[in-house]
Parts: structure tokens; sequence; C-alpha cells
């Protein structure tokens, strides 16, 4: 049996760092996870001109009161996803915004057109050109109702940190209720925001004219968690998982009950237990809180380990599956058609040189690692890195045998004009 500490969320972290951009004055962030996607963002703010302190591991100072906005780093900002979260924060102090397409893990077409229809409906005018997105507007953010066409967290997100300091009510309909768009409107309420109903799908935001500094502690990483209750199903392992929300964890746990694993809930814990045979299953990936597409390669790693065909349905990424050759290059049965991946699992997996196909993709991968006998080796784990704090270390803690030999960061190909 062994425990491991769960770290902040990085998908609630990457807005409440942008948002802070919103901010005249100093924010204490607690719980900041310690990987590349964040020390990114940091990079991206402080070369815009705000300060940042660590004060310890986990706990960052962030203080954007001399920031100025369009001069984000182009190569910085298309490194990642979250950093279209600028967008927001700029346009909502501002009145305009200047910022690249944003990177992120490749899971074929990922539109941002939500994201600008919520600005334009906010009173801004959107061109997208020569590799940036520009918002200007005469009147500032000016508040409004703006139904999504799909629920998404970063379109919900950045309108809410726009329209925090807009003039007026704005109120989002089909609003995503992922635990991390609540946390980022608990944030910007600690600053002084009048948000109510995130976590609903209806979310209403009075603006207020400025926010003021504040201390916040962001939530633990639920996909953290999650990677880690599958790791141990995978492995018939026995391991107490700390400082999650288990209420977060619902759908994942429930998912892993049918395969026939133990978990005990705790007030900030969960403790998963796993027998030698896993029972197959079907699952679809669907918004909060149905089951999280970010623990959908996860799973299929360890369904390898379930007897008789059990499928994932992937309803939320057209092309999320880039991980399931390396799955197969360690003798994983596995076949897509369309968005359902089918594995016919009960065969043992084997050691081989694979790669990390993006973020989720590669803890898949290493989590089919710890599956199988010998040795693998997992090319571009700077990718898991984006999203996992000390992976080798805290896998170490459980007993594997893992260690990074080397991890370099490809050069940017692409600058802008
Ligand atoms: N979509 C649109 N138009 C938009 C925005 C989204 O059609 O303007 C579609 C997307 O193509 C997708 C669906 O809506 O089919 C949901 O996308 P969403 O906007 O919710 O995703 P995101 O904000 O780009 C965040 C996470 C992802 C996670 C998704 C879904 C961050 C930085 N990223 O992405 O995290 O998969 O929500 O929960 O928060 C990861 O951590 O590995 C990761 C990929």
């Amino acid at each position: 049996m062994g425990s491991v500490e769960v770290s902040g969320s990085k998908n609630a972290a990457l807005p409440i760092i942008y948002a802070c951009a919103l901010v005249s004055g100093k924010c204490v962030l607690e719980n900041i996870p310690n990987i590349r996607d964040i020390h990114f963002s940091f990079e991206i703010l402080k070369g815009m001109g705000a300060t940042v302190r660590m004060l310890d591991r986990t706990t960052y100072e962030v203080d954007c009161t001399d920031l100025v906005p369009g001069t984000s780093n182009y190569d910085l900002v298309r490194k990642l996803r979250g950093s279209y979260y600028l967008l927001g924060a700029e346009f909502g102090r501002f009145g305009k915004a200047k910022v690249g397409f944003p990177g992120g893990c490749n899971f074929g077409v990922r539109p941002i057109d939500q994201h600008i229809k919520g600005f334009e409906a906010l009173g801004g005018t959107v061109n997208t050109e020569g590799g940036y997105i520009e918002i200007e507007s005469e009147n500032g953010v000016n508040g409004t109702n703006i139904f999504f066409d799909v629920s998404s967290v970063g379109a919900t997100i950045n309108i809410m940190i726009a329209a925090a300091t807009g003039k007026g009510l704005t109120i989002i309909d089909n609003a995503a209720k992922e635990p991390h768009v609540v946390d980022c409107a608990n944030f910007l309420n600690t600053c002084g925001a009048n948000i109510s109903g995130a976590g609903s799908d209806m979310i209403r935001i009075k603006g207020v004219p400025e926010l003021h500094g504040c201390s916040y502690a962001i939530i633990p990483d639920m996909i953290e968690a999650g990677s880690f209750m599958v790791a141990t199903a995978a492995t018939s392992g026995s391991v107490r998982i700390n400082n999650v929300i288990p209420k977060h964890l619902e759908s994942i746990t429930a998912k892993l009950l049918e395969v026939g694993v133990e978990v005990e809930e705790f007030d900030d814990a969960v403790h998963v237990t796993a027998p030698e045979k896993l029972r197959k299953t079907s699952v679809k990936t669907l918004p909060y809180p149905g089951f999280p597409t970010d623990m959908h390669p996860q799973r299929c790693a360890m369904l390898c380990k379930a007897e008789g065909v059990s499928s994932i349905n992937e309803s939320i990424y057209e092309n999320r599956f880039r991980y399931v050759e390396e799955l197969k290059r360690m003798g994983a049965q596995i076949k897509v058609d369309g968005r359902i991946v089918s594995i016919e699992g009960g065969n043992p997996l084997s050691a081989a040189p694979v790669v990390a196909t993006d973020l989720r993709g590669g803890i898949a991968v290493m989590i089919a690692a710890l599956m199988c006998e010998g040795q693998t080796e997992i090319g571009e784990c700077h990718l898991i890195e984006r999203g996992y704090d000390d992976i080798c270390g805290k896998l170490r803690g459980l007993g594997a045998d893992i260690r990074k030999v080397e991890c370099p960061e490809p050069v940017a190909t692409q600058k802008a004009n």
C-alpha cells in the first residue's frame, strides 16, 4: 500500500493566473502545480511587465499592476491552450486585446468560435490575422446575454473573466460546469467580482469597476487524481490518494467501481484497491459531471487488462486517438472506428520504445509501461510534464522503477511577423 499527494489543478490554475492580469495589485496563489504550462504562463506575464515571485514551492505572488496589453510573446503563447485566457483578461481590463493563437494538445480541429462569439456579444470587434486574435472596442466591455452553442470550458471562463469588470450584467447560458469554472469564479469573487451561478449552466456576472488583490488556494487536480486512481487499478495496487475533492471524482470513481475496483472516500482523500482481474465496460466522455475526456486515454490503457471487449466513446474531441498507435506497439489490441475505441483486453502488454503523443496520451503510455514486464522508454516526455507535477518522483514513491533520462524541449518552428 502506498500514498500520493495530488497537486493543484492545472486547468483551474491557468485561468486564475491569467485572471490576475485583471487586477491592479498583488494576488497570492497557493497550491500552484509545478508544471510546464504554469511556468510558460508566468513567463508570458513577466514578459508583459508583471512581477511574479515564488514564495514557496507551490505559492506565488503575482502583481500585474504594470502589465502592458498586446505584448505577450507569440512563441510562448502558442505552447499552451490556456494562454487564450489572456484575451478575456486584456479585454476586461483595457477594453482591447491582442494575443497570438493558442497551442495545446493536437486533437484535430479545436475551434475558438464560441470565445469570439462571446467577445463580440460583449461589444468587441474581433480580428484574426497574421496569427493573432485582436479585440477592439470603443466602449470597453458591455454586459449582455450569451448563449453558447457547445459546452466550452475555455469560452465560459474567458467571457466570465472579460465581463467581471465590464459594464452591467452578463448572463452566460449553456455554461460549462467543470470544477475549474467554479474555482475561477471563486477567485474572481475573492478579488471583488460579483459572479453567481458558476457550476450551473447559467452564470450571472454583474460587472464591478475594478478588482483588488487577494490570497487564494487553487483546487486539487481531479485529472491527476483520476490518473493515479486508474494507474492503481491498472497495476492491481492499493493506494491512498491525498489532497482531492472526492465529489469532483464521482464519475471516475463510478466507472472504476464498474470494473471491480474498490474506492473508499474520505474528506480529502480516496483509497483505491484493485483486484488482479478487471471487468470489461463501456463509457462515453461528456462535459462535467460526465466522464471527462481528459481521463479517456488512461482508462483505455487500464482496460487492456479487462478480459473481453471494452469501449470508449469520445464525444468531446474528433481525434483524441493518437496515443492508440503507441499502446498497440506495446501489444494492445485496440481498434478505433469513428469516435469509438474498442479494447480487447486480457493479454499482457510488452515493453517497447514509445512516445507521448500529447499530455494525457503520454500518461496513458506511462500507465501501460507500469503494467508490463521489462523496460519501456517513453520519448517526448516533456509533454507529460506540461500537466503532471513531479510524475516520476510520485510514481517512484508508489514503488515504480522510473527515471527521467532527458526531456528536451522542441525548438519553436514558426515566428510571428
Ligand atoms: N469548442 C468549439 N468552439 C469553441 C470552443 C470549444 O466548438 O469556441 C468545442 C471543442 O472543439 C470541443 C468542445 O467544444 O469539442 C469542448 O472544448 P472546451 O472549450 O471545453 O475545451 P478547452 O477549453 O479548449 C479545456 C481543457 C482541456 C479539456 C477540455 C474539456 C484547459 C486549458 N484545457 O480545453 O484540457 O480537455 O477543457 O474538458 O483548461 C488537458 O488538460 O489534457 C486538456 C486537453
